[in-house]
């Protein structure tokens, strides 16, 4: 199992990894508290963690793709949640952007470990319209902007020059305070749920775990408690 004298090096021998584990709190979730519908509880959870001083970046999200067969994860930041869905932003010839072409299935995953508590959103995500990704785009810091222009993301880069070197041809294309054009290879996906799920640490691993499914018919919200 991995290099066994780097990991005692750290103090990270199999049994110190194996003794990591924590004991989860009272607050839990239940039928009667969480909202009647999962928009409205997920907003109100992101509001929680946002509040919360130990999570950083309360609206990072893992989002796992299939391409085929394979899956893959990475984190992605939610920009927009609404009724309708999950709004994230990346570069559309990105590895993460072949594998929704070829498979719009995705999972996203906001890991709110300081609050023991995790949701779970499995959906299709679609390509937002150009306008509003060109809309969000324009809101951007300047150096972001052209950080979009300047990374062919998911290829490969023969040396941090190289992308550098990218960074400094696209500024002085686009100098600071010009109107740098969305490029055209970004943009937004909305990701529409069909299930979310709502988990809360318990006590001797009892957790609650809530789960919201769209009925294909009505589209209304079935609710359901799930062993832990
Ligand atoms: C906290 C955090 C936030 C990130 N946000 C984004 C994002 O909003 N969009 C994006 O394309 N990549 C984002 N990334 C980088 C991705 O995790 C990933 O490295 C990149 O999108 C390439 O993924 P791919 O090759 O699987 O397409 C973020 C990474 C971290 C750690």
């Amino acid at each position: 199992m991995g290099d066994k004298n780097l990991n005692e090096g750290l103090g990270l021998d199999r049994a110190a990894i194996n003794a990591m584990r924590r004991s989860y709190g009272e607050a839990g979730l239940s039928e009667s508290d969480i909202a009647s519908e999962p928009i409205t509880q997920f907003q109100i959870w992101l509001k929680a963690a946002t509040e919360n001083s130990v999570i950083v970046e309360a609206n990072a999200m893992v989002l796992s793709t299939v391409s085929v067969a394979v899956p893959t994860s990475r984190t992605v930041l939610l920009k927009d949640v609404t009724q309708e869905g999950f709004t994230f932003f990346t570069n559309y010839n990105s590895r993460k952007s072949n594998a929704i072409e070829e498979n719009p299935n995705v999972s996203l995953l906001f890991p709110w470990f300081a609050m023991e508590r995790q949701v779970i959103v499995l959906g299709k995500a679609e390509r937002i319209s150009e306008i509003d990704s060109a809309t969000y785009f324009a809101t951007r810091p300047w150096s972001s902007q052209i950080g979009a222009w300047a990374s062919s993301q998911s290829q490969k880069l023969e040396s941090r020059a190289e992308l550098e070197k990218n960074w400094e041809k696209y500024s002085l294309l686009y100098p600071e305070g010009s109107n740098v054009p969305k490029p055209p290879h970004w943009g937004g996906f909305l990701v529409r749920p069909v299930s979310i799920e709502f988990w809360q640490g318990r006590y001797s691993r009892l957790h609650d775990r809530l789960r919201f499914t769209r009925d294909a018919g009505t589209q209304n919200w079935e609710l359901q408690r799930l062993y832990p």
